[in-house]
């Protein structure tokens, strides 16, 4: 039995390929490489290079290798991007997500996983915010998002198919092994493009908005090793293998740090950088922090990674290893 992995060549599809095909899974990876690098696939995956909307290429991927479950990561996922070109967020993210799961309910796949996102909130009522927390998304991103997880819950109702929405909090870090990470030349991530500028590959770092209503006025965040988040897909496929109902959980550590906080955490950690004031970023909320009580509750998850320094350290190596490669 194998797993397709779409985006596995990405920073998130990338690491949770890894820690699949440590398990000894046969891990298909379908990814279009825009963003993602070929030598980031584990060396026993199987790379196919290719459009997710491409339905004759589909078809024939799944014809072959008989998935029996999909992990879908490919997408499109840089907030303020989609705010510019918003039909290239709705293509990719619900049209050709709609072309995948179209030929996986034809090819009767068991389960799926899909990388969900915590952008699905958009400016929430409460801080640390639980799944039953309907939207609405505040940018096109979590719009798009949020429609392919609604079109999944549909499909899983009407099909054999079980499915897990794993709604990510904010991703950072790296594989501690260095065999992968974030590797998008124009990601505007917070720590990624910290470590940057610690490295003097960026000209210092702008803090988007200094006038929020948080305790030193900057947003706060919930910052989630990708190797623990990895673990969780790991996880969340078991408990469907093992009969689990269709569900969505956040991911996250259940805490929050704000941007000066973390950048202060790696001005300490990497290095002195500058570090300048600006105005708000469009789309951003001001505090989103994961209610980690179903997570909890569903899974036996104990997270190796989740120290702040620890996080800033491996984010720090792998750019390090970036710059000496590319
Ligand atoms: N920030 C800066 N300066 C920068 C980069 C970021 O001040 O150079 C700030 C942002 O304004 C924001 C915080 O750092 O307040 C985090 O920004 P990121 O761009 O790192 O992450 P986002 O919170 O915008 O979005 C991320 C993912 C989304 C996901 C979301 C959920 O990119 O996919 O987390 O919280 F939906």
């Amino acid at each position: 039995m194998s797993v397709l992995v779409t985006g596995g060549a990405g920073y998130i599809g990338s690491h949770v390929a890894l820690a699949l095909a440590e398990r000894g899974e046969d891990v298909i990876v379908l990814d279009n490489l825009s963003t993602g690098r070929r030598e980031l696939v584990p060396d026993s995956a199987t790379l196919v290079v290719g459009e997710l909307g491409d339905s004759d290429l589909l078809e024939r991927i799944l014809a072959e290798h008989r998935p029996e479950a999909v992990l879908h990561f490919a997408a499109r996922t840089v907030v303020p991007e989609s705010v510019a070109m918003p039909l290239a967020y709705w293509k990719t993210n619900t049209i050709d997500a709609h072309a995948l799961l179209t030929k996986a309910v034809e090819h009767d796949v068991q389960h799926v996983l899909y990388s969900s996102t915590a952008a699905v909130y958009g400016n929430p009522s409460q801080v640390l915010v639980p799944e039953a927390l309907g939207g609405p998304a505040i940018n096109p991103y979590g719009m798009s998002k949020y429609a392919f997880e609604r079109m999944l819950f549909d499909v899983a109702d009407a099909t054999s198919i079980t499915c897990t929405a794993l709604r990510y909090f904010n991703v950072a870090g790296a594989d501690p092994a260095l065999r992968t990470g974030q590797a998008t030349p124009r990601a505007t991530h917070l720590i990624k493009v910290a470590v940057q500028a610690a490295l003097g590959e960026r000209d210092g770092l702008d803090i988007f908005g200094t006038d929020w209503d948080t305790r030193d006025g900057t947003c706060i965040r919930d910052y989630i090793h990708v190797s623990d988040l990895a673990e969780l897909h790991v996880l969340a496929l078991e408990r469907l293998r093992a009969g689990g109902s269709s569900e969505v959980f956040n991911c996250g550590y259940g805490r929050g740090y704000t941007v000066r906080e973390v950048v202060d955490t790696v001005r300490d950690v990497c290095g002195d950088f500058d570090v300048r004031d600006a105005a708000r970023r469009p789309g951003d909320p001001e505090a989103l922090i994961a209610d980690t009580t179903r997570l909890q509750a569903a899974f036996d998850w104990t997270p190796q990674h989740a120290d702040l320094d620890h996080i800033v350290r491996t984010a720090f190596a792998w750019e390090e290893k970036l710059a000496q490669l590319y």
